[in-house]
This record gives C-alpha cells, sequence and structure tokens, in this order.
C-alpha cells in the first residue's frame, strides 16, 4: 500500500464527505437549491452529438501566406488549404527552369481547386523582397490569416570543413527568413485580433546528426522563436506553433540524402516508413483551424516516433 504523504493527501481529500452546496466556493451565484456540479454534468450528457474532429468550414474564404511552396512539404501544405477554401498567396526561390516549372506545377493545381492566387519569386533572406510580397498578397487577395513559414535549405558538412556561405545560407533562409515573414505579417494579424502562424522547424532542431551543424542550429533557433513570438502575439488571438516533421519523402531528402540515412531514418521510426508531405501538411491544416484554437508555442512532432 503506498503510504506516501502525497497519497494521504489525496486519500483525505477523496475521502472527504462531500460538502454542502452552499459550503463550496463558487465563482457564480445559482438559485437557491441548484447544484452547480449537478448543472454541468446534465450539460455534458446533453450534448447532442459529438462534433466532427476537424471542421475546416472556418477557414474557407480565409487567406494564407506559404513560404517556399512550390514543391515537398510547401506545396502540399497550399493543396491541403486550397481545397479547404483558403485563398493562397506562396513565395518561391527562382534558382532555374525547375524551380519554375515547380511553381507553375503548384500554381495550376492551386487554381484547380477554384481558390485565389498568388505566387511569386521573392527570396525571404531578403527583408525588402519579403515586404513587398507581402503588400502584394494584401493588395491581390486580402490580409493573411495564416502564414506558414516553410522555405527552407540544408548544405550538410563536417563543422571543421563548412564555409561561410554554407553557414550563412542556412541561417539566413530558414531563420532570417522565418523572422522576416513573421515580422511583415504580425501587425496585419494584431489590428485583426485573428491570425495562426506556423513555422516549419524539424526533429533536427531537437536532436542532431553528423554534418548539420548549420541545420541544427537553424531549427533549434526556430523552436525559440516560435515560442517568443507565441509570447507577444498571444495577446491578440494570434497562435503560434511549430511542426516537426522526421524524413519527409521530397525530392530534396530523396535527391540528396544517401540511401543508407534513409534507411536508418525509416529504422529509427517507430512505425518504421518515413514520412508523406501530406502528413505534415494535415498537421499544419489542424493548428491553422479553430480545433487548435488553445494550442500556442507548441512544437509537434510528425516524424513517425523518429524522436522516441
Ligand atoms: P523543398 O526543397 O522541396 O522545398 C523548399 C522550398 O523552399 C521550395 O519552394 C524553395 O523554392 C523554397 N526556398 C528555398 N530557399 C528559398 C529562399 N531563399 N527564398 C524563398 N524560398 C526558398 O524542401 P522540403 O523538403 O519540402 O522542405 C520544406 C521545409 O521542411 C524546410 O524548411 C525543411 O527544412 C523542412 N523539413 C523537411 C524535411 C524533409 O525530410 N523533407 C524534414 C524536416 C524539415
Amino acid at each position: 500500500m503506498n503510504d506516501s504523504p502525497r497519497s494521504r493527501d489525496r486519500a483525505g481529500w477523496a475521502g472527504d464527505a462531500p460538502a454542502a452546496a452552499s459550503e463550496r466556493p463558487s465563482a457564480v451565484s445559482s438559485p437557491p437549491g441548484h447544484d452547480p456540479v449537478q448543472q454541468l454534468l446534465e450539460e455534458v450528457t446533453t450534448e447532442p452529438r459529438p462534433r466532427p474532429l476537424l471542421d475546416t468550414s472556418d477557414l474557407r474564404g480565409r487567406v494564407a501566406v506559404v513560404t517556399g511552396g512550390s514543391s515537398g512539404i510547401g506545396r502540399a501544405v497550399c493543396l491541403t488549404l486550397a481545397e479547404c477554401g483558403v485563398h493562397i498567396g506562396f513565395c518561391y526561390f527562382d534558382d532555374g527552369a525547375a524551380s519554375r516549372a515547380d511553381a507553375e506545377q503548384t500554381a495550376a493545381s492551386i487554381r484547380a481547386t477554384g481558390v485565389r492566387l498568388h505566387f511569386a519569386n521573392c527570396d525571404v533572406r531578403d527583408s525588402g523582397q519579403v515586404d513587398a510580397f507581402v503588400a502584394q498578397v494584401r493588395e491581390d487577395l486580402g490580409d493573411p490569416d495564416i502564414l506558414v513559414n516553410n522555405a527552407g535549405i540544408g548544405r550538410d558538412r563536417a563543422l571543421w570543413r563548412m564555409s561561410n556561405a554554407e553557414w550563412e545560407a542556412v541561417l539566413r533562409t530558414n531563420l532570417d527568413g522565418t523572422f522576416f515573414f513573421t515580422r511583415a505579417v504580425a501587425p496585419v494579424m494584431r489590428a485583426r485580433e485573428h491570425g495562426k502562424i506556423v513555422n516549419v522547424t524539424s526533429v533536427h532542431g531537437i536532436r542532431s546528426e553528423f554534418g548539420l551543424s548549420n541545420y541544427s542550429s537553424s531549427k533549434a533557433a526556430l523552436i525559440g522563436f516560435t515560442r517568443s513570438t507565441a509570447v507577444e502575439l498571444g495577446d491578440h488571438n494570434i497562435n503560434v506553433n511549430a511542426v516537426a516533421p522526421g524524413y519527409i519523402r521530397t525530392t530534396r531528402l530523396t535527391d540528396r540524402v544517401p540511401a543508407e540515412i534513409l534507411d536508418h531514418a525509416r529504422d529509427r521510426s517507430v512505425l518504421g516508413r518515413l514520412g508523406d508531405p501530406q502528413d505534415v501538411a494535415g498537421v499544419v491544416l489542424f493548428l491553422c483551424s479553430e480545433a487548435a484554437r488553445h494550442i500556442t508555442g507548441a512544437v509537434i512532432p510528425v516524424d513517425g516516433g523518429y524522436l522516441l
């Protein structure tokens, strides 16, 4: 038998005879002879039917800004939101014909859903371009309700071989870009007393592996940024959260990461598989919905149990 002081306290509390309704502290006054606890129980048991787990009807007609929306996870996020009736402004980085083709393909799929669209080349490392992009989205689509900071890159290298350029490219894209977009959008959301911001960090912001000093630093910093932004924007009804994907099958991963590392990641995941962009997009959608209205400053791993 557990006889710790704590268990004795608990037993003492639970074993006390229920106080008469009139003796219980109550924040609200109730009619004489009415038991507020009983009233609550009645309300719970007479709920007609459970609400659907994820009702996205409130998202219809909203406006989302998605950074790095042309491919991979960003593309899945754009399409998932568009299918819920959200107008989409996405940016991408034009580094050649393939990136433009990706952007055009994403744009065509978004248009097919019937929502309005603005997309453009905008380098998230350049605050002037970011401000201009957000201004154009406001003009074309309206004020943003949702911001998904997804654009990101990796330049993996052992730290003693890492160049200044590799360090800076990753920090400036993954971290500065998120700061620039959040700063550009926050005043609009504050003025409207409504907003959802989701930052795409990584399991490698929580635990690291060889060659990721730049990437892990940027993604860990994003977690700090998510928390402090949540603190600063919470009283204006703005939720700020992060998703931390594990290994997700995008071309960034499949083209650049050696097969043995992917095998190792699959083995580490307790679900025994890599993720798909849609796995991440579904969680982003949830965080943008009112079902998640009481969640802020959270970091949600989407990793098949990789971190366990
Ligand atoms: P991706 O390479 O398919 O897409 C990256 C997107 O970011 C593209 O749209 C690209 O144009 C854009 N981008 C890159 N640099 C930019 C810049 N300077 N300015 C504007 N846009 C820029 O990559 P993926 O895999 O879809 O990754 C998306 C996010 O998810 C990144 O932040 C990445 O770090 C994160 N992530 C990805 C994982 C994976 O396994 N694929 C795992 C964990 C996190």
